[in-house]
C-alpha cells in the first residue's frame, strides 16, 4: 500500500488558514497555492536519490551531493494544477512539463479528458502529478493510468486539499503512488465538492466565478 503523507507543517497550516476564506481574492488565492506547493515540493522531494561529489571550495576539498542524475517531470492535471507549477520549476528548474487536461462532468462527477501532451521520454522520469483538489480521487486516478499507459513507473502524486474517499480510492486503484498533501479534510458532500476545502480551486485560481 502507498504511504500518504500529511504535511502538517505550521507555515503550511498557516498559508492554508488565509487559502480556504471566502474573502481571500483571486491575486492572494494564486499567491498561496505557489507558495504552499513550494513548500509541498520541498517535502515530495525529500526521497530523491544523490550522489557525491567533490567540490573545491576557497578554503578545501568539500564533499558534497547532488541529485543523481534522476530526471524529472511536472504534471500538472489542467487547470487547477497550473497554479502549482511555478513554485515547483522554481525549486526543480530542470523537471520537464506535460499536462493533463481533465475537467469533472457536473452531473456524473466523472473525470472527462480533453488535453493530453507529455515529454517524450516520460517513462524514464520521475514524476509528480499536481493538482490542488483530491475529491472523488476520479481525475486523479485517470491522470495516472494516463501517465502509466505512457510506461510511467515512478509517480508521486501532490495535492493541496484531500479527503479520506480520494485518498482512498487514488490508493485502491494505484497502491504504488505516494500521495503528498497538505490537509486531508472531513469528507466529500453530495456535489462532490470537499467539505470544508475551499471551494472551487480552478475557479478561484483563475477567476473565473
Ligand atoms: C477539480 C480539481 C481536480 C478535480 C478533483 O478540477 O482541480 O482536478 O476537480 O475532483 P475529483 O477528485 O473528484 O476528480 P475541475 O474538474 O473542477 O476542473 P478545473 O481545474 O478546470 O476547474
Ligand atoms: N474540485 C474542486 O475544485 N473543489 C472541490 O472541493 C472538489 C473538486
Amino acid at each position: 500500500m502507498s504511504k500518504v503523507y500529511e504535511l502538517k507543517h505550521p507555515l503550511i497550516q498557516h498559508k492554508l488558514s488565509i487559502l480556504r476564506s471566502r474573502k481571500t481574492g483571486v491575486k492572494e488565492f494564486r499567491e498561496l497555492i505557489s507558495e504552499i506547493s513550494g513548500l509541498m515540493c520541498y517535502e515530495a522531494t525529500r526521497n530523491l536519490p544523490v550522489e557525491e561529489v567533490m567540490v573545491q571550495t576557497p578554503v578545501a576539498q568539500a564533499k558534497c551531493y547532488k541529485l543523481a542524475g534522476k530526471k524529472l517531470a511536472i504534471i500538472p492535471i489542467l487547470r487547477a494544477g497550473l497554479g502549482m507549477v511555478d513554485a515547483m520549476l522554481d525549486l526543480i528548474p530542470s523537471a520537464k512539463v506535460g499536462h493533463i487536461g481533465l475537467y469533472r462532468d457536473p452531473e456524473t462527477h466523472m473525470p472527462v479528458e480533453y488535453y493530453c501532451k507529455l515529454p517524450e521520454d516520460i517513462g524514464k522520469r520521475q514524476v509528480f502529478v499536481v493538482d490542488p483538489m483530491l475529491a472523488t480521487g476520479g481525475s486523479a486516478i485517470a491522470a495516472i493510468d494516463f501517465l502509466k499507459q505512457h510506461g510511467c513507473k515512478q509517480i508521486i502524486m501532490m495535492n493541496v486539499i484531500g479527503c479520506p474517499e480520494g485518498v482512498k480510492a487514488v490508493q485502491d486503484a494505484h497502491p504504488d503512488v505516494d500521495i503528498y498533501v497538505a490537509a486531508i479534510d472531513e469528507k466529500l458532500n453530495e456535489h462532490a465538492y470537499i467539505v470544508p476545502g475551499l471551494g472551487d480551486a480552478g475557479d478561484r485560481i483563475f477567476g473565473t466565478k
